[in-house]
C-alpha cells in the first residue's frame, strides 16, 4: 500500500483499463444520458436504463476503491443515509445490532425510527470507548449481524479502537460484520479495511466530494477473501437492493464527486493542518471551556489517534517538521469545543464568526460551524444528547482557507470580537 494511490491518473479519472472511448480525454465527460440505444432486441453494450449502471457512477465507483486502502468493490448511493438504509435492509429481518453510543443523529434515527418499526431490527448503543472487552462480548446477541462503528465520533469526536472491536467480533458466536462510517477521517486519514472492517461507508457529500454541492453516499468493501466472509455476495445483495430501492445517485452528480475526489488528498491535509491550529487557538483561548481535536498531543487518546492513522496520513507526517507537530498533529479537519456559558454562549457567538459560516454539514472547503444539538442532532432526545456531551458543544469543521487570512475577519478576528461578553 502507497500513496501513490492518490496520484494514479488511472483511479483519479476512473477509467476502465482498455475503455478505448475514454482514453483520449484527461478529464472524463458527464454522460447525463437515461437511457442507451440496443442494437439488437435485449443486447446492449454495457448500459441500458441509467438508473441501473451508467458509465459517470461506475468511474466514481472505480476511483472510491483506488482511494480506500484495501478496497475491492464500491457501490455508490443516493446519499449516505441511503447507504445505511440498504446495508441494514441486507441484514435481513430481525437482526440486532450493536452500535457506537454517539452515533450520527440521521442514523440514530434510522436504527431507532425505521428499522426498528418496519423491519424489527434491535439497536443496542454502547459507549464502545470505554466498555470493557466482556460488557461488549456481553452485549452482541445470537443475532447480532452488525457492530456499527463511527470513529471519531460525531459531535463528541470519541476514538473507538477498530482493531479491538473486530477481534471481539470474530471471538463472537454470530461473527458479525463490522462497519466503520468512515466519512470525518476520510480515506486519507483512516484505513479502516486494513484494520479489520468488513464495510466502511461514506457520505460522500462530505470530503470525498468536498465543495458542498453533491449529497451522495458509498458503501466500499475488502478485496480480500475469508472463508467466513462472503465480500462478494454482498457486494451483489447491495446492488441489487440498490436498484429495487432506486437510491441511485445521478450522472452529473457522480461527476461532480468524482471530479472533487481527485483533491482529496491536498485538501485533506489543508484541513488537517488548519483544524490542529485553529484547536491550539481555542486551547489558549480564555473563553473556552473545552476543546476536542483527538489531534492535539494533550487529549488522551492522542495515541490511538496516531495508531490509527492510514498509510497515506503517516507518510504525510513523515514530510512536516518535527516542530510543527510537537504539539499535536493534523486529525482532520473537525474541532469540537465548549465556551465558558455552554449553549447560551455559543448561541452569541456562531451568527457572529466572519470566516466560519454558520450552516450544517461539514467536509466542504468553506469553514462551518454549528451548534449540533439544535441542529444535526436535534433529532437525538435531550436525555440522550445530554449524557453524551453534546448539549451546548460548538462543532467545527475547518475548510482549506489560508489560517492567517484575518484581513475578512478570519476565525480568530470572528472569536475575538465576541470575547467581550463571552469572557
Ligand atoms: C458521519 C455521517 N454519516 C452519514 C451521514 C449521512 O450522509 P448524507 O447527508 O449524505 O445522507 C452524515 C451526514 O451528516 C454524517 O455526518
Amino acid at each position: 500500500m502507497t500513496i501513490s494511490i492518490f496520484t494514479t491518473n488511472d483511479h483519479a479519472s476512473g477509467y476502465a483499463k482498455g475503455d478505448q472511448s475514454q482514453t483520449p480525454q484527461l478529464a472524463p465527460s458527464s454522460r447525463l444520458s437515461t437511457t442507451y440505444k440496443q442494437d439488437e432486441v435485449g443486447v446492449h453494450k454495457g448500459f441500458e436504463y441509467s438508473h441501473s449502471g451508467n458509465p459517470n457512477r461506475d468511474a466514481l465507483e472505480r476511483t472510491l476503491v483506488g482511494l480506500e486502502a484495501g478496497a475491492g468493490h464500491a457501490i455508490a448511493f443516493a446519499s449516505g443515509s441511503a447507504t445505511t438504509a440498504t446495508v441494514l435492509q441486507s441484514l435481513g429481518p430481525n437482526a440486532h445490532i450493536l452500535s457506537v453510543n454517539d452515533v450520527y443523529g440521521g442514523t440514530f434515527r434510522y436504527l431507532t425510527r425505521v428499522a426498528k418499526e418496519t423491519m424489527g431490527i434491535e439497536s443496542t448503543f454502547v459507549d464502545l470507548e470505554n466498555t470493557t472487552d466482556n460488557e461488549i462480548l456481553d452485549a452482541i446477541r445470537v443475532n447480532t449481524k452488525l457492530i456499527w462503528i463511527e470513529s471519531p465520533t460525531n459531535p463528541t469526536l470519541r476514538l473507538i479502537d477498530i482493531p479491538r472491536i473486530v477481534g471481539l467480533a470474530r471471538r463472537a458466536p454470530s461473527k458479525p460484520l463490522v462497519l466503520v462510517d468512515n466519512t470525518f477521517l476520510s480515506p486519507f486519514y483512516a484505513s479502516p479495511l486494513l484494520q479489520g472492517a468488513d464495510i466502511v461507508i461514506h457520505s460522500l457529500t462530505k470530503y470525498v466530494n468536498g465543495h458542498s454541492d453533491v449529497v451522495m453516499g458509498a458503501a466500499i468493501l475488502p478485496s480480500s477473501f475469508t472463508p467466513d466472509r462472503d465480500y462478494e455476495g454482498l457486494v451483489q445483495k447491495l446492488r441489487f437492493l440498490r436498484n429495487a430501492h432506486g437510491a441511485v445517485p445521478s450522472p452529473f452528480d457522480s461527476w461532480l464527486a468524482q471530479r472533487g475526489a481527485k483533491t482529496l488528498a491536498v485538501r485533506m491535509k489543508a484541513h488537517g493542518l488548519n483544524a490542529l491550529r485553529i484547536a491550539s487557538f481555542l486551547t489558549s483561548h480564555p473563553a473556552v471551556e473545552h476543546v476536542i481535536y483527538p489531534g492535539l498531543a494533550s487529549r488522551s487518546l492522542h495515541a490511538l489517534a496516531r495508531a490509527s492513522l492510514s498509510p497515506h496520513a503517516q507518510q504525510f507526517l513523515s514530510t512536516l517538521p518535527p516542530s510543527s507537530i510537537a504539539h499535536g498533529i493534523p486529525y482532520g479537519g473537525m474541532v469540537s469545543f465548549r465556551l465558558h456559558g455552554g449553549a447560551r454562549s455559543a448561541e452569541v457567538l456562531l451568527p457572529k464568526l466572519r470566516l466560519f459560516t454558520l450552516a450544517e454539514s461539514l467536509g466542504g472547503v468553506e469553514s462551518l460551524a454549528e451548534l449540533p444539538a439544535r441542529m444535526t442532532h436535534a433529532s437525538i432526545p435531550p436525555a440522550e444528547r445530554e449524557a453524551l456531551g453534546i448539549e451546548g458543544l460548538v462543532r467545527l469543521s475547518c475548510g482549506i482557507e489560508e489560517v492567517e487570512d484575518r484581513g475578512g475577519g478570519g476565525f480568530s478576528g470572528g472569536f475575538e470580537g465576541c470575547v467581550g461578553w463571552a469572557g
